[in-house]
């Protein structure tokens, strides 16, 4: 079976490298290009992040890195450098080598000249059919290549959302998850597009946890550059993690979107119509899923697959396989 052809866009971020890291050590899946967009880290310091994880995993073709949106569609951007570091990495300039240079020195940056939402378009257009989107960021560049290119934008296979909380409370406020909140204006305009979405929220993804211990076994177990990158980028995290939550251990978000798109019988998806809040109150980038039970004639058609389950202990042992497997 020929590998799946894929988009990721993305806002790296610890995850969001753990989720790259993930694609380029799966064949069943080709990276098509990388476009970033400003979520986590403004949008020029995840691109400068895309392009040092690509100098570690050095893929072989090396495909295209686009620069997206710098800012939501009509709100300001707010990052998370608290959560990720100041260089959304885990703040990786403070490892070196025995010889006391920088063990993750800046990367040489080469970038496309489209911009993101101009990539994902010509791609996509390009092999009707064809293209898996995963965004694992603010779909700032998502809505934007959907307005500028409705009929390229038409010809997409499955665009793979990790964001929302459809049962479970949020993570960066009560009711909402950072990826729609940061733009809750573009997340509603993508769910409205009527394109085949499907859904990985916290619901799922908070299920997929990736301890100390688990690191620390794999890197005993593997000790090579990418095992050792796993540890370095998330050691910072698992003590904002212990901070915040009293927990040594870290949700893996954006990998599990990966995830679904290399093994799909990972999770349960269940159809949904499932709505944006874009207003400036407390429910800000809720996503509101109709979960009446009622006939289903009485309800919106689905516009979401969304996950609900996850085979959390079949996903872990697959993300840790794999990161072991990149020849570094
Ligand atoms: O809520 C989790 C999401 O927000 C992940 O994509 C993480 O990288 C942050 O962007
Ligand atoms: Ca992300």
């Amino acid at each position: 079976m020929p590998p799946t052809r894929v988009i990721i866009d993305t806002d790296p971020g610890i995850d969001d490298t753990l989720a790259l890291i993930l694609a380029f050590a799966s064949p069943e899946l080709k990276v098509e290009a990388i476009t970033t967009v400003a979520g986590n880290v403004p949008v020029a310091q995840a691109a400068r992040n895309v392009c040092l994880l690509l100098e570690l995993v050095d893929p072989h073709p090396r495909p295209p890195v686009a620069i997206g949106a710098a800012h939501p569609l009509t709100r300001p951007l707010r990052t998370a450098e608290g959560y990720h570091g100041e260089d959304g990495l885990g703040e990786l300039s403070r490892f070196r080598t025995e010889a006391g240079v920088l063990r993750y020195p800046e990367p040489q940056q080469r970038l496309a000249s489209q911009s993101a939402p101009a990539l994902i378009a010509e791609i996509i257009g390009g092999a009707p059919g064809e293209i898996v989107v995963i965004c694992i960021g603010p779909l700032t560049n998502l809505a934007m290549a959907i307005q500028a290119a409705p009929t390229q934008m038409a010809k997409v296979k499955e665009i793979v959302i990790m964001g929302g909380a459809i049962h479970v409370p949020g993570n960066v406020t009560p009711g909402a998850e950072f990826n729609l909140y940061t733009d809750p204006d573009a997340a509603r305009l993508v769910f409205t597009s009527g394109l085949p979405i499907t859904l990985v929220p916290l619901d799922v993804t908070e299920r997929v946890m990736l301890t100390v211990e688990l690191i620390d076994a794999v890197v005993r177990h593997i000790g090579n550059r990418m095992t050792r990158f796993v540890r370095d980028t998330t050691e910072r995290l698992f003590g904002v993690e212990h901070g915040r939550m009293g927990r040594t251990a870290t949700p893996l978000h954006d990998p599990l979107a990966v995830g679904v798109v290399i093994d799909p019988s990972l999770v349960t998806r269940r159809p949904f119509h499932v709505e944006m809040e874009t207003g400036d109150g407390p429910a800000q980038g809720m996503t509101i899923a109709d979960r009446r039970q009622i006939r289903e004639e009485w309800k919106r058609p689905p516009n979401l697959q969304v996950c609900t389950e996850v085979d959390a202990g079949r996903f872990i042992a697959l993300f840790l396989e794999r990161i072991c497997r990149l020849p570094v």
